[in-house]
């Protein structure tokens, strides 16, 4: 099996539920408050140890409890942290998360050590990753360094995911050089800014292609996955399951998305694993609870 690496942010995550989003100067009641694990870097590394991929994280914390406990709860996850330092003098980044009755989220984020993850760093998480074949990376460290690291891995011959969330427009030298590119709605959007307001999902995927071999695997929640290849757009339906909190719902779908394709499975059933994963860490509350092992994705599967 091929091994993964994740260049990207590490979040202390503080979720509270609400019965719905409050409005600006409006004070709320809300529920069930809790402090997990996050990050969006983190909770891809994290899926993948779950579903049993070897897997390294690249990142930074603070010298802080969050930091010490964020390094136990990899380890734990099957995640190596060899390519994780703690920047001295630093907190540990946070996102606030407020989790509505349907599960919909709207998070805030101060991202302490994640913001100095700088080009100085990447030579260092380069080099500790080097035995490493399938790279995934998101935006939430600095863009210039997850730009770097694309065109550098690229020389490299490394496959590249990336996950363009948060919703950036990123420059074109960039997104020609990653081989699989996972945005969602809106995301899809903001990196295909150039067309018309009008334009399709259709639209957007291929123009995202072009004509290049690229793979656009465009996620759409419950709704599953289109994929997006010079050969056309196949639909790859989701799975039905009870929406408890949506977050890391994409982490989760490209840590499938990932180990699959580490296994050496055809791209089709590997997105069909990402939908199952996906599905699975939306059924229980805070980012990475409901993460499944590669057993209990391929029970869902199974049942269609
Ligand atoms: O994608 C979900 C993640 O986004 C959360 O875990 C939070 O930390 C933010 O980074």
């Amino acid at each position: 099996m091929k091994k993964c690496a994740v260049i990207g942010s590490i979040n202390m995550d503080m979720v509270l539920s609400v019965p719905r989003f409050p409005a600006a100067g409006e004070t709320l009641t809300g529920g069930n408050f809790q402090t997990v694990p996050g990050g969006k870097g983190a909770n891809q590394a994290v899926a993948l140890g779950r579903l049993g991929a070897p897997v390294r994280m690249a990142g930074r914390v603070g010298d802080d409890a969050f930091g010490r406990r964020y390094l136990d709860h990899f380890r734990q996850n099957g995640v190596d942290v060899r390519a994780v330092d703690a920047v001295a003098g630093t907190a540990t980044g946070v996102a606030d998360i407020l989790v509505n009755a349907a599960g919909e989220n709207c998070i805030v984020i101060a991202p302490g050590a994640n913001g100095l993850c700088d080009l100085e760093w990447l030579d260092r998480a380069l080099e500790a990753t080097a035995d490493c074949e399938i790279f995934l990376l998101q935006l939430e460290i600095p863009l210039d360094t997850v730009a770097e690291a694309v065109r550098r891995l690229r020389k490299m011959g490394k496959t590249i995911l990336l996950d363009p969330a948060p919703a950036v427009p990123l420059p074109e030298d960039v997104l020609a050089a990653v081989d699989f590119l996972t945005p969602n709605e809106t995301e899809l959007k903001a990196v295909t800014a150039g067309l018309s307001e009008d334009a399709g999902i259709e639209e957007r995927v291929r123009h995202l292609v072009g004509g290049s071999g690229r793979v656009v695997v465009h996620k759409r929640g419950a709704d599953g996955a289109y994929i997006g290849t010079r050969d056309g757009i196949e639909h790859v339906p989701g799975f039905s399951v009870r929406a408890v909190d949506t977050t890391a719902a994409g982490d989760t779908f490209n840590a499938g998305l990932a180990a699959g394709l580490a296994m050496g499975w055809p791209l089709r059933d590997a997105v069909r694993l990402a939908n199952a994963a996906g599905a699975l860490a939306v059924t229980a509350y805070g980012a990475q609870e409901g993460m499944p092992s590669l057993e209990q994705a391929q029970a869902l599967m199974a049942r269609g």
